[in-house]
This record gives C-alpha cells, sequence and structure tokens, in this order.
C-alpha cells in the first residue's frame, strides 16, 4: 500500500466484490466517519459543551459515565445503523442492539477508551471488533481469532485509526484538511528488542507472583537477571499505550488481580482485549492472559472481563513461563527485593 494513499480506497480494494468483506469494509467506513465526528467535538472540548464531568450514571460495568461516552456511543451506533449487522456490542449499553439476524458481520466497540482522562486533555480513543454473524449462533461467541477485522482509533496530537484486515496493521491519520484519512504507516512490525514496560504499579500489593516477579526483574534493571535498565510508563488510557508498543515495543501489562472483581483484571474481552490481541498479534507481537492466549479466549458475556498482556513477543513469552512454569523461570526475583522500589 502506498503511504497517503486513503482509508475508503484501501477498504474498497481490501473488499472488491466479495459479500462479507465488502460488510467488513461498510462498517470500517462508519466507524472511521463516526471518528472524525468525534474528533472534532473532542478537540473542542470545553467549547462544545463537553467538560469530562460525570452523566451521574455508570456504564454496565459500572465505571461512571462521562458526558462524551455517551455522546460518542450514540454516534458510532448511529453510524453502523446504516449498514448491515446483526448484533451491536457497545461498552456503554447493557444489552446487545439487535439488527438483521442474517447480515453478514456484528460489531462490538469501546466508543471513548480511557474517557476518565478526557477532563486532563489526554489521548482517549475509539476500539473495534468486527467478527462474522453465524446464523444459529449466539453473537460474539466465537474465540477472538475468528475475528474479520480490528482497529482503534487514537484522539491524540494526530487522530490516527489503526487497522488489521487480517493481514499485517496499517495505520491511518486524518488529515483534517479533507477530513479523510491517509496512510501513514504500512504493515507495522512492533520492535523486538526494547526496554519499556506499563503497569498500574499502585496495585501491586494485589498482583499474583509472577506479575511481581516480572516487574521485579525489570526494576532491577542491568544489575538484574535481564541485564537491561528498564523504563516504566502508565498512561492510563489503553489506547495510547497500545499505539505507544506499536511504535516503540515494550510490553503492557492489566493482570488480574486479588482486589473483589478484578480477578480477570479491568479491562474486556469482546471490544478491549480481543481487538488489541487481534491488531498486536498481527503486528508480530504476542497478547496473553498471562497463562494462555488471548485469542484462544471466547467470551461468554458481553462484558465479560479477562487479563490482557501485550506487546513484544520476548517479553509476553517470559511473563507466561513466570505464570505456566515458575520453576523453569528460574525465579530470581526476590535476590533482588533489596534493590526494588517494592520488597516482594
Ligand atoms: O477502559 C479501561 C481503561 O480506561 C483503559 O483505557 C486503561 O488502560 C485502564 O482502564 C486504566 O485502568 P486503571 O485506572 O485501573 O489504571
Ligand atoms: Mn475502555
Amino acid at each position: 500500500m502506498q503511504q497517503g494513499l486513503t482509508l475508503s480506497r484501501h477498504t474498497s480494494e481490501y473488499a472488491g466484490t466479495d459479500k462479507l468483506r465488502l460488510a467488513v469494509a461498510a462498517a470500517i467506513d462508519a466507524i472511521a466517519g463516526a471518528s472524525i465526528e468525534i474528533s472534532e467535538l473532542i478537540g473542542r472540548g470545553p467549547l462544545a459543551g463537553i467538560t469530562g464531568e460525570a452523566q451521574g450514571s455508570s456504564n454496565a460495568d459500572g465505571d461512571v459515565q462521562k458526558d462524551l461516552d455517551v455522546r460518542c456511543d450514540e454516534m458510532i451506533i448511529a453510524g453502523l445503523k446504516k449498514i448491515p449487522f446483526a448484533a451491536l456490542a457497545s461498552e456503554e449499553s447493557e444489552t446487545l442492539v439487535l439488527g438483521d439476524p442474517d447480515a453478514p458481520i456484528s460489531v462490538a466497540f469501546d466508543p471513548l477508551d480511557g474517557s476518565s482522562n478526557i477532563d486532563t486533555n489526554m489521548t482517549v480513543g475509539t476500539i473495534f471488533s468486527i467478527v462474522p454473524n453465524k446464523p444459529g449462533e449466539p453473537p460474539f461467541s466465537a474465540p477472538g481469532h475468528c475475528q474479520l477485522a480490528a482497529g482503534f482509533v487514537v484522539y491524540g496530537p494526530q487522530t490516527s485509526l489503526v487497522l488489521s484486515v487480517g493481514n499485517g496493521v496499517d495505520i491511518f491519520t486524518l488529515d483534517r484538511r479533507d477530513r479523510t484519512y491517509k496512510c501513514i504507516r504500512e504493515q507495522v512490525q512492533i520492535p523486538e528488542h526494547t526496554a519499556e514496560f506499563a503497569i498500574n504499579a499502585s496495585n501491586h500489593r494485589h498482583w499474583e507472583q509472577p506479575v511481581r516477579d516480572f516487574v521485579e526483574e525489570c526494576l532491577a534493571g542491568a544489575d538484574g537477571p535481564r541485564s537491561k535498565d528498564f523504563n516504566m510508563r502508565w498512561i492510563g488510557s489503553l489506547v495510547a499505550e497500545a499505539y505507544r508498543i506499536l511504535t516503540r515495543g515494550g510490553v503492557f501489562l492489566y493482570p488480574g488481580d486479588s482486589r473483589p472483581g478484578y480477578g480477570d483484571g479491568r479491562l474486556r474481552l469482546l471490544y478491549e482485549c480481543h481487538p488489541m490481541a487481534y491488531i498486536i498479534e498481527q503486528a508480530g507481537g504476542g497478547a496473553s492472559t498471562g497463562r494462555e492466549r488471548v485469542l484462544d479466549l471466547a467470551a461468554k458475556s458481553i462484558h465479560q472481563r479477562a487479563p490482557l498482556i501485550m506487546g513484544s513477543v520476548d517479553k509476553v513469552q517470559r511473563i507466561e513461563v513466570l505464570h505456566n512454569d515458575p520453576a523453569a523461570a528460574n525465579i530470581t526475583a526476590p535476590l533482588f527485593g533489596h534493590r526494588g522500589l517494592f520488597r516482594v
């Protein structure tokens, strides 16, 4: 694909005359269209009456809903209602939005990921996952590797749409002059050897031992078993963390922990973990719960959570070994307890 190619040209070339692909392309174009409106709304912020204040309500998973969450949800649904779909699953709706049961696809989405940051003018995003609809099978019941396409939009200094239709990952940036997404990076590959890790360290006391061990190894830096100094990053916005990993590599962890309700972490399988895992794998990285591949999980409920550990393959594999075979991992973390920020 050539640099500067528009997203709509890309989706139309991908679709050709194939019925299923045409439905996927229409969904991508609809979400992209809504995301341009969302980008403009967010860009105006308080000038457009956006305060980032809570609505006084909470979504299906108990998160406080911000005024923008609800407006972005309406904008995406309005876009998708123009195309054939069997079901829509949104972070902001308790139940599915049902369409034509014979339509070829269903779409799961997080309309505004990271929205708790909106009042601080930080990067937020929209995440989506497009899955096949099999008549007779409940929507969204297939494992993540069945996704037909996945992507996310980051509303940062630039608004960029990251997309995979199962043939690598391409990134399109919004050209605000003509309201068109244009390709800026094609066939993105996650760098293999980098030294950044991202985790909300305030949850340290709730983590399982393998997660503590991995973080201890990173904190031990050049003096530790990894013989390398690491940098820690935590933006608190999944889309921004994923974009950084696609650019600079490293690893992101939102593991399960011992807080009530956090046994499977915080992120939702259908519209956060599945699409991110699909994109990261398509870019040559790995995505795991710590114990198994995220794309092998199938959801049993719409808002089900799953642990998500994603990024450069070597680090994701190391974390899996620490979980699944600690003896083989030759755990050294306690040796470094006296050097670490966190003693274990
Ligand atoms: O959607 C959930 C989310 O806002 C992600 O964007 C982000 O990675 C995570 O929650 C941050 O969680 P916490 O506030 O627990 O660090
Ligand atoms: Mn989210």
